[in-house]
């Protein structure tokens, strides 16, 4: 409640400052997105800046505070003094008049803003979070990068200093908890806040901020750096008055709202007339990560760095984090530069929008953990439950990485297989997920998990093979033949005529003979044919594929309206005047299997356009929202014109969507705002890795796949 009213007057303030103060609009390119990704690194490092309207300043960096991706402020600001003058660079800190954003800018891994201060001097403000799908030592550190640049504007030299904070809203979301912190230096001159809960509640959430572990705010110790912790009136105070900070730490470690505790730097640039740049690291460090129900019972496991940096943990990991930036700013250059060639190749530049946007989403949903011997990722459900490793999740994910690193998608899957081969799972069909709450990966030993039994079988048997094509990993499927039988048993005998039951898009209601969940369960047979054929089973596989062939005939009595003007298949079984997008059509294309007649993907593709509303086509006729995934699952299998369609409405939608969350990958097709009641709880969910749908394809191809 003290947070809402906070950020009440926040967003009033931020109203004032741009109809009083200079009104120049920014540029945003290639979109203005519903959320601006700052630092989004893992499911706990997840600060955007609300932008959408609808509770978001329009994308402005300066007068509204950031928040962790479930709405509540993470206080991170920043102010300049130029010649004497103060201004407010991020976030919106009492007093000073805000600088002029001229423009913000995305990649796939960077958010950068340009800012005119006073007509003075200009600053560059680069938010970089990495993904490193090649380097698992890298991808495992919780951490992302501020990199401030400042240079003179006019000519002339000027007198600067540059400040930050953070809050310790950063260290929990319970704001009445605790906090306490420390401040230090490590031996090659990192200067760091240390902030974090004082009473550490081990794999405990409050409103999904992680109730443990270590926060640390950094930057390089030179000269005419200053540091300060205390009230953020105090702290924020001296630095407007003096241009620098105290070097004290203030010791009454308090509730994390009581006289809201700050942790500054201020640094003394001195008179700039060139350029000068000034890095900051954000991250947290917890040891312990995820518990986990594997072959041997619940163990806790541990965060993979842990494996890497062995004495002096943290301050070794801070040391190599801060001096990693060129090769990190190097790296994430070359994934920017592969995704955006690539994605322009697939979709052109408004597919470009859309994959750039959706990169840092999806693996921030992320977390690798285990040790040198054994590696494990985990995912996190984020915003729709919470649940651990749910497979029609990772299903909508799993083409980002099919295109960057399939082998990753084995790490997401191994804790699957290894639950439920250890027999701590009682049901014949795949699990949901392997736990309600992230990050307690405790399983389902009463089978009482969300029953979504058709899509699920179907998933695994799609992901396992997807993965071993891609790898040329045959073992993996030898490995875990019985399970994956058990799981094609299941779909012989109920993926043709499906029960009444929810499919993935749980939302949308339970209903009988689904044509397109009936769809995954027979592609699922057929991946089975081919995953017994790799392995030698070949009396499986003729058996299989002659089976998943009878029902795929039969599937198109069913399952279109052949007389419908014109004909497409159907949200049911015999529904004529029903349709929805047939998006596990998807997965016939992605394993090369090529069980459904090209006709049915023709059909499909010259209907679609007959429906479309202006920013997509209809998840099914039940409402007018739509699911941004499905949409690029169904762009990537869709004719020219059709894909067309899809990716320039899902672009439009990213560039004038009212919302203001991380990304929502549920929306109305017809306004491009909030569907209806009790949708609004879709943000920041690592499916939009499906947006990668068509790049997965092209993948495929080169490794030879389709030939
Ligand atoms: C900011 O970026 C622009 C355009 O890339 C560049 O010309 C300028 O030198 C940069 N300024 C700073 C302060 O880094
Ligand atoms: C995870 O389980 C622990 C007990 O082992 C519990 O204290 C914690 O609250 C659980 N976390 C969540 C997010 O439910
Ligand atoms: C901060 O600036 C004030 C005013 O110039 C000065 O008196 C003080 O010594 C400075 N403090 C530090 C820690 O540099
Ligand atoms: C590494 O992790 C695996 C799986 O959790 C565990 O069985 C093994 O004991 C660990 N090895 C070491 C050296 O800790
Ligand atoms: C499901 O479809 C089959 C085949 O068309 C039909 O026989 C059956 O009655 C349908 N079930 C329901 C509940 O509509
Ligand atoms: C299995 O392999 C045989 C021989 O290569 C091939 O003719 C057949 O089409 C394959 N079946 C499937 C389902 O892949
Ligand atoms: C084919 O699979 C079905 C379903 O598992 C099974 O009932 C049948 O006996 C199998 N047929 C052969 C020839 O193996
Ligand atoms: C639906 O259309 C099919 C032909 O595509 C027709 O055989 C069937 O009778 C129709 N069903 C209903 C309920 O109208
Ligand atoms: C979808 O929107 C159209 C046009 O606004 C409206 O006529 C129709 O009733 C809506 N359909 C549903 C299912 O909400």
């Amino acid at each position: 409640m003290k947070f809402l009213s906070r950020a009440l007057v926040v967003v009033c303030a931020t109203f004032f400052g741009s109809v009083v103060g200079d009104a120049a609009a920014s540029t945003f390119s290639p979109a203005r997105p519903p959320a601006i990704p700052l630092a989004v690194k893992s499911p706990y490092l997840s600060t955007w800046l609300y932008a959408g309207s609808d509770g978001g300043n329009g994308g402005y960096l300066a007068g509204q505070w950031s928040q962790f991706w479930a709405g509540q402020v993470a206080a991170w600001t920043g102010m300049i003094r130029v010649d004497g003058t103060t201004y407010t660079w991020m976030g919106a800190p009492t007093g000073p008049a805000l600088v002029t954003q001229k423009s913000f800018e995305y990649t796939s891994t960077k958010s950068v803003f340009t800012m005119d201060v006073g007509g003075l001097v200009e600053m560059n403000i680069t938010f970089l979070s990495t993904l490193t799908p090649d380097d698992q030592k890298r991808q495992s550190l919780i951490f992302s990068y501020l990199d401030v640049g400042v240079q003179s504007l006019d000519g002339n030299s000027h007198d600067v200093q540059l400040y930050t904070d953070i809050s310790a809203e950063w260290v929990s979301g319970d704001h009445s908890a605790v906090a306490q912190w420390d401040q230090g230096t490590t031996r090659d001159g990192i200067s760091y806040h240390k902030v974090y809960r004082q009473t550490q509640l081990l794999f405990s959430e409050t409103a999904d901020q992680a109730d443990w572990g270590y926060w640390y705010y950094a930057t390089k110790k030179v000269h005419g750096l200053s540091f300060q912790s205390g009230s953020d009136s105090t702290v924020r105070g001296n630095f407007q008055s003096n241009g620098n900070l105290t070097n004290t730490k203030d010791v009454d470690y308090r509730a994390i709202n009581a006289q809201y505790p700050v942790f500054g730097f201020a640094h003394d640039l001195g008179k700039i007339s060139g350029s000068v740049s000034t890095l900051y690291t954000i991250g947290l460090a917890q040891e312990q990560a995820i518990q986990f129900d594997g072959a041997s019972g619940v163990v806790p496991l541990t965060s993979l760095w842990t494996s890497q940096f062995s004495s002096e943990t943290d301050a070794m990991k801070l040391s190599f984090v801060y001096n990693d930036f060129n090769t990190a700013s190097k790296t994430a250059a070359a994934l920017d530069s592969k995704i955006s060639s690539e994605s322009i190749g697939a979709g052109g530049q408004d597919y470009l929008t859309i994959t750039s946007l959706a990169a840092r989403q999806a693996f921030g949903a992320l977390q690798l953990v285990g040790n040198s011997t054994k590696q494990y990722l985990f995912l996190k459900e984020i915003s729709s439950d919470g649940n651990v490793q749910t497979v029609d999740v990772i299903f909508p994910f799993h083409p980002i990485l099919l295109y960057l690193k399939p082998e990753l998608l084995k790490l997401l899957l191994d804790p699957l297989f290894e639950n439920q081969e250890s027999g701590q799972y009682p049901n014949t069909y795949s699990m949901h997920d392997l736990g309600g709450s992230y990050p307690n990966a405790t399983g389902h030993t009463d089978g009482n998990d969300e029953k979504q039994p058709l899509e699920e079988c179907g998933n695994m048997l799609i992901m396992t093979l997807a993965y071993s094509q891609r790898a040329q990993d045959k073992a993996y499927l030898t490995q875990h033949y019985n399970i994956l039988k058990q799981w094609t048993q299941y779909l012989i005998a109920e993926a043709l005529i499906p029960a009444d039951q929810i499919s993935t898009d749980d939302f949308a209601g339970s209903l009988s003979n689904q044509t397109n969940l009936a769809l995954k369960g027979i592609i699922g047979i057929e991946a089975m044919a081919v995953i017994a054929n790799l392995t030698g089973n070949t009396a499986d596989s003729s058996n299989y594929t002659s089976i998943a062939h009878d029902y795929i005939s039969k599937w198109q009595d069913y399952g279109i309206a052949h007389d419908a003007v014109p004909p497409h298949t159907t949200l049911g079984y015999g529904l004529n005047d029903t349709h929805g997008l047939l998006y596990n059509l998807y997965s016939d294309q992605e394993l090369g299997l090529k069980l459904v007649p090209q006709a049915v993907y023709d059909m499909q593709s010259a209907f679609y356009p007959t429906v479309a509303l202006p920013y997509g086509v209809p998840l099914d006729t039940r409402h007018n929202y739509t699911k941004s995934d499905w949409e690029m699952f169904t762009a990537a299998i869709a004719g020219d014109e059709t894909k067309e369609l899809l990716i320039k409405a899902l672009a439009a939608f990213i560039g004038a969507t009212t919302t203001s969350v991380p990304e929502t990958d549920l929306y109305s097709a017809a306004t491009g705002g909030w569907p209806g009641e009790g949708a609004g709880s879709f943000k920041a969910r690592p499916v939009i890795g499906g947006h990668f749908a068509l790049l997965a394809l092209e993948a495929q191809v080169e490794a030879g796949i389709h030939n």
